[in-house]
């Protein structure tokens, strides 16, 4: 290699222009701290050469540069790239025509090569579930069923068949490091995925991030990066988070993952099964087997109505459209439209007046006909402008069917940073998508699960069970938010204290 090298401190192309192609494609580059991390385990194969699927504007390859020139190592650079001009953008950072003569412009997925790889390194294109069309979902579950012999939930984004496929590329004794988001682990899909992996190839190490640390500070996004070889998988693995970006992680990665608890590193070997059981992202917990959440309340998400302009709106419009009020319930549809942790009808009407929606269309099964003629016409105008086939809608018979909810005592507002929080449902609305329901199994203990639900330890207990994301926010959903366990101390303060000793009892049985 002739080229200028790249020092860790130089900057690839900034991510921040064409956001919409960004998405699309799933372009975020690597920096360079993190890259020549993983590029260093990756080559510990004592492989001579080094493969990036989704090459981009060459973060590993600048890293694996750097790399050789400290080691003296020569290294030959291979990869594949869908997209011509972030190759551009890699020349721009300083890799030379030379370094990019092994990238062939072609999808690694669905098209890939046919050979294996001995070093593999990758920051695959993270594309949500929502963004891949049907035909490539279609192609995706194929590929996932011939690798793993299963597949995985529809809502596995496009970054897990690239580990997929990396991995069954992957050579006998080789390495392969991959950087991606927390979902992976966290996802719905993630125990059928980590039960394949853990039991085909051995984990090495899981490397996670402080907010301090992220290395994509303007994404959305909680990293993890993924270090796996290709040998007999092994009962324990080395975990480590990263609490400042730095040159700390190469220097971990080069001394083989030891034990450490300093300001810039936290590192500490843990048991293959707990990861599983815990989520390779989150870190080490103890076993919970004592009472959950659900043991307390049932949970199920908020009202999907399908199109929010069309069923949801003010009194005014209400009125100004001659609907009969008593076809209504009140319901509250975005979590900032409720302050604070209590919904009251006085704060629906304050947002009523403001403009905000809160009267939901809730209709049952009548045919149209018997319903008065102002809704029939407004239902008239809706079939107009094709409701009845849009995706949810289309299941619904009739297609202004309603879903139907109890108003729930407590909502929780399950997405966000600071906001994930519990909210007693004084006004007896009806909470819509962004909420959950949360209903106490026995509504004589009301108060008292109320004061479980906002204890300090049964809060900071969420993040055992949430998906993470970037800057801390994070995301309960429904059957998550039952598995979140309880202290004995949330339950003693929250006078609850007497069902330990039956839960004691139960599993002493
Ligand atoms: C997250 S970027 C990572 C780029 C670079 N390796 C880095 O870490 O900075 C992912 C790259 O994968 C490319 N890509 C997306 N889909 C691909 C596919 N099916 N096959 C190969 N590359 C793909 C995108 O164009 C993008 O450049």
């Amino acid at each position: 290699m002739t080229a200028t090298m790249l020092t860790t401190h130089q900057k690839l192309p900034s991510a921040g222009p064409r956001r919409e192609t960004l998405r699309e494609k799933g372009q975020f580059w690597t920096p360079q701290w993190v890259a020549e991390a993983m590029v260093t385990y990756a080559l510990r194969s004592h492989s001579d050469e080094l493969f990036d699927p989704a090459v981009g504007a060459g973060a590993f390859f600048a890293a694996a540069k750097n790399m050789c020139r400290r080691t003296s190592r020569n290294i030959r650079l291979i990869g594949t790239e869908i997209d011509a001009l972030a190759l551009s953008q890699a020349k721009d950072a300083g890799l030379t025509d030379d370094d990019l003569t092994g990238v062939e412009l072609r999808d690694f997925v669905l098209n890939g090569p046919d050979r294996r790889f001995p070093a593999i390194v990758a920051n695959p294109p993270y594309i949500r579930h929502h963004r891949i069309s049907a035909e490539t979902k279609g192609a995706l579950k194929y590929l996932t069923k011939q690798i793993i012999g299963k597949t995985l939930d529809g809502r596995t984004g496009y970054h897990v068949f690239f580990f997929l496929k990396a991995l069954e590329r992957l050579s006998s004794h080789g390495r392969l490091a991959f950087i991606m988001p927390a979902d992976t682990c966290e996802g719905v899909f993630a125990t059928t995925l980590w039960k394949w992996v853990l039991d085909t190839y051995r984990l090495d190490a899981v490397v996670t991030f402080t907010h301090d640390a992220t290395p994509f500070p303007s994404v959305d996004t909680n990293a993890v990066i993924f270090m796996i070889s290709a040998e007999h998988p092994r009962p324990a693995f080395q975990w480590c988070r990263c609490n400042q970006p730095g040159p700390f992680l190469l220097d971990w990665v080069e001394s083989g993952f030891p034990e450490a608890s300093n300001a810039s590193i936290f590192a500490l070997t843990r048991e293959v099964n707990e990861g599983l059981e815990t989520g390779l992202s989150r870190p080490l917990q103890e076993r919970h087997d004592g009472l959950v959440l659900g043991d307390f309340a049932c949970t199920m998400r908020g009202v999907a109505t399908g199109s929010n302009e069309f069923f949801f709106m003010t009194a005014a419009e209400v009125a100004a459209r001659n609907l009969p009020f008593s076809y209504f319930v009140r319901a509250i549809g975005r979590t900032r439209d409720v302050e604070g942790d209590m919904l009251t009808m006085k704060h629906l009407d304050e947002l009523d007046a403001e403009g905000r929606p809160t009267y939901l269309l809730s209709l049952g099964s009548t045919p149209i006909q018997n319903l008065p003629g102002s809704i029939q016409r407004y239902l008239q105008k809706g079939a107009e402008i094709g409701l009845p086939d849009r995706a949810l809608i289309k299941q619904r018979k009739p297609w202004y069917k309603m879903e139907k909810r109890e108003p729930p005592p407590f909502l929780f507002a399950y997405l966000g940073r600071r906001n994930t929080r519990f909210i007693r449902n004084k006004a007896n609305a009806i909470p819509l998508t962004g909420f959950l329901c949360v209903y106490p199994r026995e509504i004589e203990a009301e108060e008292n699960i109320w004061l479980l639900l906002n204890h300090p330890d049964t809060i900071a207990n969420l993040s055992r069970v949430a998906k993470s994301y970037g800057s801390g926010a994070i995301k309960v959903e429904p059957r998550a938010l039952e598995r979140v366990p309880l202290s004995n101390k949330a339950l003693e303060d929250s006078g609850l204290s007497h069902l330990i000793k039956n839960e004691q009892r139960r599993l002493a049985l």
